[in-house]
C-alpha cells in the first residue's frame, strides 16, 4: 500500500447548491466552505500531507459570475486573510498564492502578499490558496516569463515551482462521480495525479470524507507510464 500523499489539491465545488439546499444564499455556502477548509487543513497536515492546494476562484468565475457573487467572495478572502497570519503562524504553516493576482482588487493583493510574507518561514506544511488562477494561464505567463529572460526552462517560472507534484486531486460536489474534469485546475502538476470524485458538497465534506479518499489513494496502483514489470503474476509476451 503506498503512503499518504506529498500534495494534495481540492476543487471545493458544492457551495452554492449546498446553500440552496438550506434556503440560504450563495455565498453563505461560501461562508461555510471558507471554514471547511481549516478543518481539513490541520487533518491533512496531521496525516503527513505537505502541501494542500485548494482552489478558491478561477479566471472563469471572475469573468463569468455574477459581480454580486464576485463581492461577496472578494469580502471573505479579505476577511479570512486577515485572521490567516496569526492563526498560520501558531500553527507554523506556510501559505502561499497561485494565479494572476493582479485580477483581483488591490486591497486583497496586498493582504495575500502580507500573509505570504509573514508565513514564509514556516515549515510545517503548505496551504495554496490558487485564486484568480487559470491551469492554462500559468503556464502561458511561465512561458512568457521563460522567453523574456531567455530560458529554455518554463517550469522554473511556474506558480508553484517548488510544490512536489500533485499525488491526490480531490472533487467535491461532483453529480455523477463516474465523470469528473479538472476545471483548469493545475494542468502541469497534475500529470500523474489520481482523481477522486464525490457527490458530497464542500462544506460537508469532513475529516472522515477525507479520509476515505485518502484511503482510495493509497489502494490504488501508480506506474508512472510504466509496464508493471515487477508484478508476480505477469508473465510477458
Ligand atoms: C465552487 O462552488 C466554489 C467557488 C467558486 C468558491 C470557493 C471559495 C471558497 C470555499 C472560499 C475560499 C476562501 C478563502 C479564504 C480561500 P460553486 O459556487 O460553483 O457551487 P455550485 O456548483 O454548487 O454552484
Amino acid at each position: 500500500m503506498k503512503s499518504v500523499p506529498k500534495h494534495v489539491g481540492i476543487i471545493m465545488d458544492g457551495n452554492g447548491r449546498w446553500a440552496e439546499q438550506r434556503g440560504k444564499q450563495r455565498w453563505q455556502g461560501h461562508i461555510a466552505g471558507a471554514e471547511n477548509i481549516d478543518n481539513i487543513l490541520y487533518h491533512a497536515i496531521s496525516l503527513g500531507v505537505e502541501t494542500l492546494t485548494v482552489y478558491a476562484l478561477s479566471l472563469d468565475n471572475i469573468e463569468k459570475r455574477f459581480d454580486e457573487e464576485k463581492q461577496h467572495l472578494f469580502r471573505l478572502f479579505y476577511s479570512k486573510l486577515g485572521y490567516a497570519k496569526k492563526k498560520l503562524n501558531k500553527e507554523h504553516i506556510r501559505l502561499r498564492f497561485l494565479g494572476d493576482l493582479t485580477k483581483l482588487p488591490i486591497h486583497i493583493q496586498e493582504r495575500a502578499d502580507d500573509v505570504t510574507l509573514a508565513t514564509s518561514e514556516n515549515n510545517k506544511g503548505t496551504l495554496a490558496i490558487a485564486m484568480a488562477y487559470g491551469g492554462q494561464n500559468e503556464i502561458k505567463r511561465a512561458v512568457e516569463k521563460a522567453y523574456a529572460n531567455s530560458s529554455d526552462d518554463f517550469t522554473k517560472y511556474l506558480d508553484s515551482i517548488d510544490f512536489p507534484p500533485l499525488d491526490l486531486i480531490i472533487r467535491t460536489g461532483v453529480q455523477d462521480p463516474t465523470i469528473t474534469r479538472l476545471s483548469d485546475f493545475m494542468l502541469w502538476q497534475s500529470a500523474y495525479a489520481e482523481i477522486y470524485s464525490t457527490p458530497v458538497y464542500w462544506p460537508d465534506f469532513d475529516c472522515e470524507e477525507f479520509n476515505i479518499a485518502i484511503h482510495k489513494f493509497k489502494e490504488s496502483e501508480r506506474k508512472f507510464g510504466a509496464v508493471l514489470a515487477q508484478r508476480k503474476d505477469w508473465g510477458g509476451f
